[in-house]
């Protein structure tokens, strides 16, 4: 690892980190989280969700959210798309760039997205076609690298398998996902050293949830492996309505401070993250799940 590279943060906050909360998050407010996260210098803010309401209900509103966000030049504000029904609706309102996401668990596969693995993979293949007609970028994320709550442990081959059929459909990177937060550094480099054998590490990332603290050690061991973008969410918000018992990402700002003191350079303002964390959690009328955000609260 050389100490001037560059590692791109991923922020899943109003995505990831929303979909998961009980209390209905308005339109004004999700729009204004994600409008002070761009203005904190984040390039890439995943901003919603275009999949079933009765399957997250949170995530409702966002043909609104993407509609009513003023977009800064340079930042990419992606979405989730499960299906063709989901990237129409997303391409209707404006969105650029799309995310595909499937499992390296048959288990969570179907209670996530209701189909196999393989028919996953096939639910993606007209989505990666009327992006590419439309110039759509597309992200894939893999769930459950390490650990899925109704498998237990995953054999890193499938992770290998589902992560290349990705990148040869056309996704310009694919994220894995320890969805529960189970995994530890050792499974996470056993992981990333199978599905980089079939996928360059410049087309990966890391998606960390923290449900037992490993998830900062988990990137560490990531990034000394060459992985070089890292999603997280501020405050630690967060963690998926079919992973029961997860908590949220890894909160932006532990993430951001970890780098910062290793002289790793994200373009990202610490202060305007925290600032930012601290708005959503006083809207959601609790302290951030970050430890940092608290830290800097206090000074
Ligand atoms: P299904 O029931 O199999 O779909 O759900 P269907 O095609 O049979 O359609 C059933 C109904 O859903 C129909 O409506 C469709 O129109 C509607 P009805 O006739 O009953 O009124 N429908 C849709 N509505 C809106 N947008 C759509 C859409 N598609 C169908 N795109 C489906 C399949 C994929 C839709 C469903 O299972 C679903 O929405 N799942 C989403 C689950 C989800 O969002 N999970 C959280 C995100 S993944 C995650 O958090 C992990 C990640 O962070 C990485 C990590 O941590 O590992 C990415
Ligand atoms: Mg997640």
């Amino acid at each position: 690892m050389t100490a001037d590279r560059d590692i791109r943060l991923y922020e899943v906050g109003p995505r990831d980190g929303l979909q998961n909360e009980a209390k209905i998050v308005p339109t004004a407010i999700k729009v204004a989280l994600i409008e002070r996260l761009a203005a904190a210098g984040l390039t890439k803010i995943e901003a919603a969700s275009f999949v079933s309401p009765k399957w997250v209900p949170q995530m409702a509103g966002s043909a609104e959210v993407m509609t009513s966000l003023k977009r800064i030049s340079g930042v990419d504000y992606p979405v989730l798309t499960p299906n063709i029904k989901g990237f129409e609706a997303a391409l209707a309102a404006g969105v650029t760039e799309v995310a595909i996401f499937g499992a390296a668990s048959e288990s969570f596969s179907q209670k996530n997205i209701n189909c196999s693995i393989a028919e996953s993979l096939d639910r993606f293949r007209p989505v990666m076609d009327r992006a590419a007609e439309e110039n759509i970028a597309v992200r894939g994320y893999v769930s459950c690298v390490v650990g899925c709550p109704y498998e237990g442990a995953i054999d890193p081959g499938v992770v290998a398998h589902v992560t290349h059929e990705m990148i040869q459909m056309g996704c310009y990177e694919v994220s894995l996902g320890d969805t529960i937060g189970v995994g530890t550094p050792k499974d996470i480099r056993d992981m990333l050293a199978v599905v980089m054998d079939q996928v360059p590490v410049s087309s990966l990332a890391l998606h960390c949830h923290d449900t037992y603290g490993q998830a900062l050690a988990n990137i560490l061991a990531g990034l000394e492996m060459g992985i070089s973008v890292i999603d997280s969410s501020a405050a630690g918000l967060g963690g998926c309505p079919y992973a029961k018992g997860a908590s949220g990402n890894v909160a932006t700002e532990d993430v951001l401070y970890m780098l910062n003191g290793m002289g790793l350079n994200t373009g990202v303002d610490l202060d305007k993250i925290v600032e930012a964390a601290w708005y959503i959690s006083d809207f959601l009328g609790r302290a951030p799940a970050s430890k940092v955000a608290v830290a800097m609260k206090k000074c």
